[in-house]
């Protein structure tokens, strides 16, 4: 870390003695305070419930410049890599630092492709669910099982396993998202095809049957990769945070995997493509666009409890830079398969325009995240709608497991333990029950 020039001093209105922090610059993006010897120093905790202005480690994996709009990851603009890149490029980039040469990006895929098939167990304990179990429960569940398939990469803290659980879970993730949709709709399994891209042999083993050839569409294939790359890491957003969390105990990596993949579920992260693709089934039911108007006075009331989904972001404060990709994707998907005139699709433009003009959005910095966009072109694809967040977990996979393998190798890592203020009683006695 670089000591930056200013020290930050603290004082008191009560006397006690100042200190002096430490700062720390980046090498971009706002300096820090180490606060790390406050406790030690002054007897105080910091208070930051959301941690909205609390870095919660280093890490030269993604950077978000939330004003100007701005995603990298490793230092590449997200435009640069959506459209040069693929997702296993990506994958190589986030986990090594550096995009992969022709020969390090042939072994890569290789490597990758080696692993896409699971312990053929795996379909016995899926059988243990609920034909409609949501995915993400199913997930969560699967992905928590790896670590008892898997014994001999569990160590977290041998590089050399922490290697294998990394190409384990990203080729493997693909076929446990098809199998859980599968499940649910009664077909068979369809093992993967290695002589397929990563996005084209999810396709195959999502919507092929061993009844016919399945071809791959290449526009969808290239959408599908493009959703994979613009979800593949974000920083130090909920789910990671989770995952460096519970990674920090030392347990295993499938483990701490399962718990990001249970977090993302969440409407107000990864859940939000499909609580958005619902609120627009929902106001489509209501009488479509002509209701639009009426469903945004709701969400701008208060009391009512209902918001947008689909809009807004915690670090994005301008336009989310994947929306605008996914925006792109979208347009390409939706005119390939001839959906322009969509009625949803037409609402969703409807609700988007009304909210880009609207003074409560625009006061609050309010435009769509790349949710918004991703949900209408999984539904376009076919992907049914409690499967969007499976497929952000399928592509978020590789950002938790670059930055929880980050975290290990870092000389200075602890068990992640907050602090708290404490609100509750004070000691106090039990009185027998008769006095109570
Ligand atoms: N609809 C209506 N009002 C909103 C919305 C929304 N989607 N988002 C924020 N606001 C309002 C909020 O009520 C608050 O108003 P006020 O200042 O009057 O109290 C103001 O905007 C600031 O919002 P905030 O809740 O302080 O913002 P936050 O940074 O805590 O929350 C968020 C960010 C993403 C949780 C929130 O915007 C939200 O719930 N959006 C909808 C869910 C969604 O689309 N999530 C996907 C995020 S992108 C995928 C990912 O990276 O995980």
């Amino acid at each position: 870390m670089k000591l930056a020039e200013n020290k930050a001093t603290l004082s008191f209105s009560n006397g006690s003695p100042s200190v002096d922090l430490p700062v720390y610059q980046g090498t971009v993006g706002p300096d820090v305070i180490d606060i790390r010897k406050l406790y030690g120093q002054t007897g105080m905790f910091t208070y930051d419930p959301g941690f909205l202005s609390t870095a919660s480690c280093q890490s030269s994996i993604t950077y978000i410049d939330g004003d100007k709009g701005e995603l990298l990851y490793r230092g590449y603009p997200i435009e640069q890599l959506a459209t040069q890149c693929d997702y296993l490029d990506t994958c190589y980039l986030l986990l090594n630092g550096e995009l992969p040469k022709q020969q390090e990006r042939q072994d890569f895929h290789k490597l990758v492709i080696n692993h896409t098939m699971v312990n053929e167990q795996m379909q016995f304990f899926l059988r243990g669910f609920r034909r409609d179990a949501h995915p993400m429960a199913v997930l969560t569940g699967l992905v928590g099982a790896l670590s008892a398939f898997y014994h001999d990469s569990t160590d977290i803290n041998n590089p050399e396993h922490r290697k294998i659980a990394a190409i384990r879970l990203i080729a493997k993730m693909p076929t446990l998202v098809a199998m859980a949709y599968k499940y649910g709709v009664g077909q068979p399994y369809m093992y993967p095809q290695n002589d397929l891209s990563y996005a084209g042999n999810f396709l195959r083993m999502m919507f092929g049957t061993p009844c016919e050839e399945y071809k791959v569409n290449p526009v969808l294939e290239r959408a599908l990769d493009r959703i994979f790359i613009l979800h593949a890491d974000h920083e130090q957003n909920a789910s990671t945070s989770t995952v460096r969390l519970c990674g920090s105990s030392g347990t295993n990596p499938f483990a701490a995997i399962a718990a990001g993949v249970a977090c993302l579920w969440g409407p107000a992260h990864g859940g939000a493509n499909e609580a958005c693709l619902n609120m627009l089934e929902d106001i489509q039911r209501q009488g479509g666009i002509a209701k639009v108007g009426q469903f945004m006075e709701q969400v701008k009331d208060k009391n009512s409890g209902v918001k947008l989904m689909g809009f807004g972001h915690r670090v994005y404060k301008n336009y989310d830079p994947r929306a605008t990709l996914m925006q792109e994707t979208c347009n390409e998907v939706l005119s390939e398969l001839g959906l322009e005139n969509d009625p949803l699709f037409k609402l969703a433009k409807e609700v988007e325009k009304i909210a880009l003009e609207d003074d409560y959005f625009v006061q609050r910095k309010l435009y769509p995240n790349v949710d918004f966009y991703s949900g209408i072109v999984q539904r376009a694809i076919g992907i049914p709608v409690n499967l969007f967040t499976g497929v952000f977990t399928l592509a978020r996979t590789v950002g938790w497991i670059a930055q929880l393998n980050e975290m290990i190798s870092d000389p200075e890592y602890k068990i992640g333990r907050p602090r708290q203020l404490f609100a509750g009683s004070a000691t106090r006695n039990v009185t027998p029950v008769g006095d109570r």
